[in-house]
């Protein structure tokens, strides 16, 4: 089975809502991306979009409603809190965070960041769109969507590996940031600032008071080694006393988080929401 690109977001959001039908389409992105507002389109997008590490970029509006409320607990209401929602996305669960916070009168700064964020688009009737490294993210051959991993459409990825096959080098014709356009706005209007930021390599030493990394840091994804480095090098990059909220969104939606305080160099547990993080040992021992 393969995947069907349109660019039409009237018929994408129709068909979004027929059953097993849905999963048979994604969007087909152009320079207009950035303007798109329609959430059920861009999630979808998100979901079925797996960078080169075989992280997916699958996020969703008001995501984190509960944690962002314990979050509140964690941060000073006299001072400037300076955090850094790492790996975000589209951005969306910043943008809840950031409105929630405001609504709650908390003073603070907010970085965000996603080592994927900005895309390399060559035009043409294979499509390609690349990050960067140079590295294929998805492409569109035609109508047809190529992307790096669905176990349900076989033909997408096989498509994708023929591309990427006889694409080494590309000129791209296009570059934008695979944002939200309400965190395209904030970031537009300095509310909200982007770092470049990969969770194994940046060095950021102790500039924050909070640091959340959401769906990121799972086993799923890494080995241990390579979680405890983006650990340690997460941990180095806040102040001390500095809270860290790590967690996952399991399949039936609900966070698995925990929060943490670093005293001395290493990290305290605070609180564990609905079980809490499923690398809690690991951070414990970083
Ligand atoms: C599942 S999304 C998480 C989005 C958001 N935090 C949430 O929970 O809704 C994971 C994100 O991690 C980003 N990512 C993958 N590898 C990364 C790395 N080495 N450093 C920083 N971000 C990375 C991907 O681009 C993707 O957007």
């Amino acid at each position: 089975m393969i995947k069907i690109a349109l660019k039409n977001i009237k018929i994408l959001s129709f068909l979004n809502k027929v059953p097993i039908i849905r999963y048979f389409f994604i969007l087909k992105i152009n320079e207009n991306f950035q303007n798109i507002q329609t959430n059920p389109v861009l999630e979808k997008f998100y979901t079925d979009i797996y960078v080169k590490n075989k992280t997916s970029k699958r996020t969703a509006n008001n995501r984190f409603t509960d944690i962002d409320k314990i979050s509140l607990r964690y941060l000073d209401k006299e001072k400037i809190n300076y955090i850094h929602d790492i790996a975000v996305s589209s951005g969306i669960t910043s943008d809840n965070f950031y409105e929630y916070l405001k609504i709650k009168n908390i003073p603070f700064q907010m970085d965000i960041s996603d080592k994927y964020a900005q895309i390399f688009v060559k035009k043409g009737f294979t499509t390609k769109v690349f990050d960067l490294d140079n590295h294929l993210i998805f492409a569109y051959w035609g109508a047809f969507f190529a992307g790096d991993k669905n176990i349900f459409f076989p033909l997408s990825v096989l498509l994708y590996k023929i591309i990427e096959k006889y694409n080494k080098k590309y000129d791209a014709d296009y570059a934008l940031y695979l944002f939200h356009p309400s965190i395209l706005k904030k970031i537009a209007d300095n509310k909200i600032n982007v770092i470049e930021y990969d969770i194994f390599q940046t060095e950021r030493n102790k500039k924050y008071d909070f640091v959340r990394s959401m769906n990121i840091l799972n086993k799923g994804y890494f080995s241990k080694s390579k979680l405890l480095t983006a650990v340690t090098n997460i941990k180095d990059s806040l102040k001390e006393n500095g809270i860290l909220l790590v967690g996952r969104t399991n399949s039936k939606g609900i966070n698995n988080a925990s929060f943490f305080k670093k005293i001395a160099n290493k990290l305290i547990l605070l609180e564990d929401v609905n079980n809490g993080s499923e690398i809690k040992d690991l951070i414990l021992n970083a």
